[in-house]
């Protein structure tokens, strides 16, 4: 099965106006609105969708409250949306709505669904670093970010009672990849065999109910991840924890609370694997959790009247800051 990723995620929200407003703040772009539904967009095109939780039309939730009512997956090919309707079909309620997108529900209860991908590939913005054996950027200064724009969704995480089962159902049935495990309490997915390290992970729920832990959004690299969660942080948003770095998958990570449901992640420089990447056990605990982070953000120093010294410092210099051409 050619399965790229995630393409969209849905949401049922009790709170439309505060959902709104969370992801415009995060730095997706609105593509459309209306009373009962907003749909934002990252750089990629991958989609948040926020509807009323009280919306009909929306899958079965997993839990009560504001939370992910369906995550679509990109494929690459017709051929493969058919494979996986005759497959998931064997045991369970399949629909294909009018655009042709398949819908069904996975061994969680979450509502799952399956369309030709409308991800499209975003250029590097990365920007050079400088080392002594290795200066990337020379008579150039860094970039400065005012605030993060998401380039895709990497992942989705959820509390599962069984996550033997989790695995099964997205190894077996979908073809995923077991990334690594935190022995006996989670595992990591990923859709494609080449790619970010995790497009899922399955964490065992203490109360054995289903839970939505977060969504994740993918960005350039360090400097746009702390200039998107300290802008955040400063739109009035609550950090849950970050910023800090991951040893399962390497990356750098900033989560905050989110009024649609668990929390987002700002990410960056994860793991990149292949078919050749041996899955490790990790033993479930804080230092593996994290390398190192901090409880409560970073704080932007308020700006302070310039002393005469600095005034004309400033003057003689003359920093040219330059901002991302779509940062506005
Ligand atoms: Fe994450």
């Amino acid at each position: 099965m050619a399965l790229t990723g995630i393409d969209a995620v849905v949401y049922g929200v009790a709170n439309m106006e505060k959902s709104r407003r969370h992801f415009t703040d995060w730095g997706l772009r609105e593509t459309s609105s209306s009373a009962d539904t907003a749909v934002f967009a990252t750089e990629d095109g991958c989609e948040v969708v926020l509807r009323p939780r009280t919306d009909k039309t929306l899958p079965k939730a997993i839990q009560r409250g504001s939370t992910v009512r369906e995550i679509v997956w990109g494929a690459t090919s017709k051929a493969d949306l058919r494979r996986i309707e005759r497959e998931l079909a064997r045991d369970r309620r399949v629909t294909v709505d009018d655009d042709g997108v398949i819908h069904s529900t996975d061994d969680l209860g979450l509502g799952i669904a399956f369309r030709k991908t409308v991800r499209r590939r975003v250029r590097n913005r990365r920007q050079p670093m400088n080392s002594l054996a290795a200066p990337d950027r020379v008579d150039a200064r860094a970039t400065y970010h005012e605030r993060a724009r998401p380039s895709h969704i990497g992942h989705c995480v959820f509390m599962a009672p069984d996550i033997g089962k989790m695995e099964a159902f997205y190894t077996e049935r979908l073809g995923f990849h077991v990334s690594d495990y935190y022995t006996g309490r989670g595992v990591f997915l990923r859709a494609a065999p080449r790619g970010g390290h995790h497009n899922l992970f399955y964490l065992e729920s203490a109360d054995g109910r289903p839970a939505i832990n977060h969504v994740a959004f993918g960005v350039q690299d360090v400097h746009e991840l702390f200039a998107g969660g300290t802008y955040f942080q400063n739109r009035g948003h609550k950090v849950q924890v970050g910023p800090g770095r991951h040893h399962i998958s390497s990356c750098y990570f900033w989560y905050f609370d989110c009024p649609a449901g668990g929390a987002t992640e700002y990410f960056c420089d994860e793991d990149f694997l292949t078919e050749d990447w041996m899955p490790g056990h990790w033993d479930p605990a804080p230092e593996t959790f994290a390398e190192w982070m901090l409880a409560d953000g970073l704080k932007r120093p308020k700006a302070q009247p310039p002393t005469r010294e600095k005034r004309d410092m400033k003057l003689r210099q003359k920093p040219r800051v330059r901002e991302r051409a779509d940062a506005a």
